[in-house]
């Protein structure tokens, strides 16, 4: 499993006083030197955090670029010449104080088909962020997406216990239906030191995006231990599925 870190905090940080000081790119590297897989960066249409330039460099400079995006025309210019990594698609609305809930591929299938052959055509992975609904991994797959995101928000806002297995559960039947129809899966919104862990524990998942819960702890320890601290969580849960599956294998401990 690996990690990705959405760097969009950095941004906001630098544009409360209007100049380059923190630099999301400075942050881009040293989340990658720290063990981070991915850099991700949302270039919302408002422009609020992360620049046009930011993912240039970030895209040129790393080629570790995962770009959360609106599907809409001018963004999707962009990001066809700047050539991330990957994207992922996100609904956005302006007023929302961050990505509110999954997309709704059902509704427009035809629409994303166009879209990801253009982005498949360039070599770029596409993905589409949307709730653990099962019609929208199926819709997703139509649509040609490679990946889905599962939307984690519902499981990390959740507070009692009981809700929080039924989210889980949610999510887990999502990912065995996505695996079984060929898709791959990545899984973010939400997500903290706290609650990672039981999700990390399901199977199937090939990234975690996190954004705000390691920028916040960053304040404090830096951000080159708040990925590692991270990615020692996701890594420990993924050696206890091995010694699970050890152990099955050889009839006990
Ligand atoms: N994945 C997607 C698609 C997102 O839109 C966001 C928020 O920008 C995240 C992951 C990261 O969420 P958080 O900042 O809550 O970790």
């Amino acid at each position: 499993m690996e990690l990705g870190v959405n760097i969009d905090h950095v941004a906001t940080l630098r544009n409360a006083r209007g100049g380059i000081f923190p630099s999301p790119v400075h942050a881009a590297f040293v989340a990658l030197e720290a063990g981070a897989f991915n850099i991700t960066c949302h270039l919302r249409e408002d422009r609020r955090h992360i620049k046009d330039e930011d993912v240039r460099l970030i895209s040129s400079l790393t080629k570790r670029l995962n770009l959360e995006m609106a599907a809409e025309d001018d963004i999707t210019k962009i990001a066809l010449e700047i050539m991330p990594r990957s994207v992922t698609f996100v609904p956005e609305r302006r007023q929302e104080l961050t990505t509110e809930g999954g997309l709704n591929v059902l509704n427009d299938i035809k629409r994303y088909e166009e879209i990801n052959k253009e982005f498949k055509s360039k070599n770029i992975t596409v993905s589409a962020f949307i709730e653990p609904d099962l019609k929208q991994v199926e819709a997703s797959k139509k649509g040609g997406f490679d990946f889905i995101e599962i939307h984690t928000g519902s499981y990390a806002d959740t507070i009692r216990q009981k809700e929080k297995s039924v989210e889980l559960e949610r999510i887990k039947t999502a990912i065995d239906f996505a695996s079984k129809i060929e898709l791959k899966v990545n899984a973010g919104h939400g997500l903290d030191y706290k609650n990672i862990y039981s999700v990390a524990l399901l199977d199937g998942i090939f990234e975690f995006n996190i954004g705000f819960s390691i920028i916040s702890h960053s304040l404090f320890v830096g951000l080159g231990a708040a990925v590692k601290e991270m990615l020692k969580i996701i890594k420990s849960a993924e050696f206890s599925k091995l010694k699970d599956a050890a152990s099955k294998n050889t009839g006990g401990d």
